[in-house]
């Protein structure tokens, strides 16, 4: 099934190879990757490969982040949803809740409404017991997404030296 899910204004599918312009301008743009360990990428052959790691975690782990394609223009708007985690916090893989995107979208409410609908699919499709998130202290945006979307503030954690907020929500919230 290429079509997870949709929402008002986007559809959420699976990310394709065709994905790829689309997906080197929002990931070689530094804005994005500020909070993200400030590495954006150089070459269209490094998002090819983001592409076939995504499309991998498809195969093997059941869920990945899914494409966010705007239903009006058909816009690859960036990428959202689950992703079975097992290097962040290596002590506990969990199921994390993510959010990119390209940075003329930023500030549409898109983080918030795809958000939701990821919570949704994972907890009434895949029967998830609890879903988690983390965000860099100082990204403000991602971490009043999480906040808007009913996600609980835990405890600050370190990811790749930086302290991050981490959040849980569990079924039946
Ligand atoms: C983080 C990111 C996904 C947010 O996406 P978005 O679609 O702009 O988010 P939304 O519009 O749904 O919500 C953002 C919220 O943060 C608020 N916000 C953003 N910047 C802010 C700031 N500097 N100060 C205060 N609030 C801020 C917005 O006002 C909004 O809250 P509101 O609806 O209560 O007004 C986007 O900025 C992005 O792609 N960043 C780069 C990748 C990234 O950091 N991903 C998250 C990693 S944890």
């Amino acid at each position: 099934m290429n079509f997870f899910t949709e929402t008002d204004r986007f559809i959420l599918r699976k990310i394709e190879k065709t994905d790829v312009d689309g997906l080197f301008k929002m990931e070689s743009t530094p804005e994005v990757h500020h909070f993200l360990g400030k590495m954006p990428l150089q070459k269209k052959e490094q998002a090819a490969k983001v592409i076939e790691n995504i499309r991998n975690q498809y195969q093997v782990n059941g869920i990945g982040r899914w494409a966010v394609i705007d239903k009006k223009t058909g816009d690859f708007v960036g990428w959202s949803g689950l992703k079975y985690e097992q290097e962040v916090r290596k002590d506990r893989p969990y199921y994390d809740l993510g959010y990119r995107f390209r940075k003329e979208y930023w500030g549409q409410g898109i983080a918030t409404e795809t958000a939701i609908a990821s919570l949704k699919y994972g907890f009434e499709v895949l029967k998830l017991e609890k879903i988690c998130a983390g965000a860099h202290i100082n990204n403000i945006a991602s971490n009043r997404v999480l906040q808007k979307v009913g996600m609980k503030f835990i405890e600050t954690f370190d990811a790749y030296g930086d302290p991050h907020h981490w959040y849980e929500l569990d079924s039946g919230f």
